[in-house]
């Protein structure tokens, strides 16, 4: 029989790779926690519809959808690309039992049927956060704040990465302001968005093929062309403009006055891909720039109201696991949660079998990491799993431990050793003399 490999796309978590998984995890949950933001998780699959309504095509487009064996009403299933939808439903349901500013967060599996390449896969866990009930900038800006401040606790400098925002509701107003229709704007944003994955003539010509005025073309790649808000205060024309033109200016503002500053950047070709977003947006990406983007997300005031809730703004982001684990790794910043044993009981005599197994039980009973050799092999090689599954101690018992109840008690790491009482040391192992 051949083997059956995994499928493309999809990680196995082996130890070694489940203990940087939870590293990652752990660091997600605790920048969370030191944020304000409380956890919550949904189901991994949903209706279809749930995406196919308010996501966009290309999400739609790599949906694994699944047909409802059970169903009596034939309505399809979905795996969730993202949580966000069933965020929206979830607050919708208990919108007006939940104190607002909702500030919640998750860490969800995701999977997309994506074609597999560097830093994208077809299931990958994504942490997300995200503030409901205020349609302030502190909202957005303690958002983007939260995710620099757990990409900065890992070791990132702004030298090496950056956050780039602009906002959609302001692009909307210039871009209508140049004489493009309000219908027109999702094909804008779809191109602008694939303009980071494109070189100069790859984009030039495709931006042709999609605007067919020359005249509306030229403005866009100029628009495109804009380096700093300053450039873009000229072309402001209506109170709209002006209002997310200021929005943008009080966030950078504030994520200054929150010290990370230079971790942030004004870029005009930031829209995102999903279609939900209205005002501020941003990405977060390596400076090197050889990879995609690390991190994305930003205000969404529709997504609850066209889900059938009342009007409630929204913002927030995602942040794969993917891409984050080739930058640490490129950076020498990877690390996995530690494990150890806290102690390795070393038979030396068969005759002892039933007095080890009370110990180790004993042991495990008090909360100890304990653990023993199920084959009778020499004290060397006994040693030698300790030491290999990381004990911090070993309990050596043999035949003084049958006559006497006498046990050999080393420290693994400066290698002292003591002789003591059995009885005595499982009263309290707590107060072991050489730990
Ligand atoms: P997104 O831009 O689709 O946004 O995904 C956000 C991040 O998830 C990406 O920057 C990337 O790190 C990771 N990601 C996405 N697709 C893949 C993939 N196929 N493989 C590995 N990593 C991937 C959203 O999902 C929004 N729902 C985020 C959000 C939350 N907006 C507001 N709140």
């Amino acid at each position: 029989m051949p083997k059956i490999p995994p499928v493309k796309g999809t990680r196995d978590f082996y130890p070694a790779e489940m203990a940087i998984r939870n590293w990652i995890a752990q660091g997600w949950r605790e920048v969370s926690q030191r944020n304000g933001f409380v956890e919550y998780d949904g189901p991994i699959f949903e209706y279809l519809q749930l995406y196919t309504q308010k996501s966009g095509d290309e999400i739609v487009s790599q949906l694994f959808s699944i047909p409802d064996r059970a169903a009596r009403d034939g309505r399809d299933l979905a795996i969730r690309p993202e949580i966000t939808p069933t965020l929206a439903r979830m607050v919708n349901q208990q919108i007006n039992a939940l104190p607002r500013p909702i500030k919640w967060f998750s860490i969800p599996r995701l999977c997309r049927a994506e074609r597999p390449q560097r830093g994208r896969l077809r299931e990958f866990f994504q942490w997300n956060i995200d503030i409901i009930g205020s349609d302030s900038v502190l909202a957005d800006a303690e958002s983007i704040f939260t995710a620099i401040d757990y990409l900065r606790s890992l070791g990132l400098k702004a030298s090496d990465v950056v956050a780039r925002i602009s906002s959609r509701s302001m692009l909307a107003e210039l871009l209508m302001a140049l004489g493009f229709a309000r219908e027109d704007l999702d094909k804008i944003y779809v191109l602008l968005d694939k303009r980071p994955k494109m070189t100069e003539s790859e984009f030039s010509k495709y931006a042709a093929e999609q605007i067919s005025d020359a005249d509306l073309l030229d403005k866009m790649m100029r628009l495109e062309a804009v380096q700093s808000l300053d450039e873009l205060e000229p072309m402001l024309q209506s109170d709209a403009a002006r209002k997310g033109y200021a929005d943008l200016c009080e966030l950078f503002k504030t994520l200054k006055a929150l010290g990370v500053g230079d971790y942030c950047e004004f870029d005009i070709k930031i829209v995102r891909g999903l279609a939900y977003y209205t005002g501020p947006v941003f990405e977060i990406f390596d400076r090197g720039k050889s990879l995609r983007a690390l991190c994305g997300g930003g205000r969404y005031d529709n997504l609850l109201s066209s889900m059938g809730g009342p009007q409630v703004p929204a913002t927030g982001f995602g942040m794969g696991d993917v891409v984050l684990e080739l930058l640490l790794a490129e950076k020498g910043l990877l690390r996995s949660e530690a494990s150890h044993l806290d102690f390795f009981v070393i038979n030396a005599d068969t005759e002892l079998d039933d007095k080890m197994l009370m110990a180790v039980s004993r042991l495990r009973s008090q909360g100890y990491a304990t653990a023993f050799s199920y084959k009778k092999t020499g004290v060397g090689k006994q040693f030698k799993q300790a030491a290999a599954q990381n004990a911090r101690h070993t309990i050596v018992m043999g035949r003084e431990t049958i006559e006497s109840n006498q046990i050999t008690l080393k420290n693994m790491a400066d290698g002292s050793q003591k002789e003591l009482s059995l009885d005595k040391f499982l009263e309290n192992p707590e107060e072991i003399p050489n730990s």
